[in-house]
């Protein structure tokens, strides 16, 4: 049982997150009372009583979350020990590969906390590690500043802006070194992370790190069965690095972007399709199908009858970003 009097330091925090020897039930409470410790320190209690602190900000492509929304996002244990450790390795493999330099940091998205920069910080100093900080959300901007200044971390910042990721060209692309941004929900929906790629990883070097380095999303059919769920992978929908890796398969036409044909046979007349959302972070980080709120599966609604052999997946990137899928007779 976790004593919930016991108050940890947030250096003990981040360790405790970090470590594999403790339990999840721990790790939870632990980032239960930063979250509180944030929130005050943020100064966001205000906004959670004003339409200002849940208003999304809509962008060229996609919608930036509101405040409240944002800071929530810390309360997904799974994906935020997950983005932590992978950052941190990322972080350290780089300080490996270039011995001599301040690993820098470009934060796409930070939110009202920007809570990686406050758990680095324990982890390395000013002199190792440094942060732009970059966010479209004026309001979560405001925050961010007051939470950095409040606990003492300006010297870990090199920049704040309050810019569009889709569209905002890089000062000084040579010094960046890991490109960090969260903006993510499930099957790639309403959140920028494809497009905030596609504007800034050309900017950057190509030994750049890119955290999370890939999404996947997958077809799945399903069902049950007498000892559980019988699943079966009928192929990959959307692989965003490999989309990246090669932009003469981008094939942007008439403003939606074509992902893929998954045939289906006859076979599977009876099941269930799911589309699964898989994130990997960094190297051996990553947060699996129904982990988090990032990778919570969707089940297609059935068509009846059982009269196609194909589903046609697109992904839209204007006016929203959005999944969809067709069923057709090929
Ligand atoms: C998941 S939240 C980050 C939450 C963060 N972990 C926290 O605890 O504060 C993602 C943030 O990215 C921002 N964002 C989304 N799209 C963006 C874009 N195109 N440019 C800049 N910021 C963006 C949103 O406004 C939101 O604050």
């Amino acid at each position: 049982m976790v004593n919930q009097e016991v108050k940890y330091s947030l250096k003990e925090i981040v360790e405790i997150l970090i470590s594999d020897d403790a339990g999840m039930d721990l790790k939870k409470s632990v980032i239960d009372q930063v979250y509180v410790a944030f929130f005050e320190q943020a100064r966001i209690g205000d906004l959670a009583q004003n339409v200002a602190g849940h208003q999304a900000v809509s962008l060229n492509s996609g919608k930036a979350i509101g405040v409240m929304h944002a800071a929530e996002c810390l309360k997904d244990y799974h994906r935020t020990i997950q983005l932590l450790k992978g950052l941190h390795k990322s972080v350290l493999n780089t300080m490996a590969e270039k011995p001599n330099k301040k690993v820098h940091v470009f934060y796409a998205g930070t939110g009202p906390f920007a809570p990686f920069v406050h758990f680095l910080g324990q982890l390395f100093t000013a002199g190792q590690i440094c942060f732009t900080l970059l966010e479209v959300n004026p309001e979560s901007l405001n925050c961010t500043k007051e939470l950095i200044s409040n606990l003492q971390m300006t010297s870990y910042v090199s920049e704040f802006l309050l810019a569009d990721a889709t569209t905002y060209v890089i000062k000084n692309p040579e010094n960046v070194d890991v490109l960090f941004s969260e903006t993510l929900d499930s099957m790639l929906f309403r959140e920028a992370y494809v497009p905030i790629l596609m504007n800034l990883k050309p900017q950057l070097a190509a030994d750049v790190k890119i955290i999370p380095q890939n999404v996947k999303l997958s077809i799945m059919a399903f069902k049950e069965i007498v000892d559980g769920v019988q699943r079966k992978y009928l192929g990959s929908v959307f692989n965003v690095f490999e989309f990246l890796k090669d932009p003469s398969k981008m094939i942007v036409k008439e403003e939606y972007v074509q992902c893929a044909k998954i045939p289906v046979s006859k076979d599977y007349e009876g099941y269930k399709f799911a589309i699964q959302t898989e994130v990997q972070v960094y190297k051996d980080c990553s947060i699996e199908f129904d982990q988090s709120s990032i990778t919570l599966s969707f089940v297609l609604e059935k068509k009846v009858p059982f009269d196609f052999n194909t589903f046609n997946f697109t992904y839209d990137l204007y006016p929203n970003l959005e999944l969809k899928c067709d069923f057709e007779n090929q």
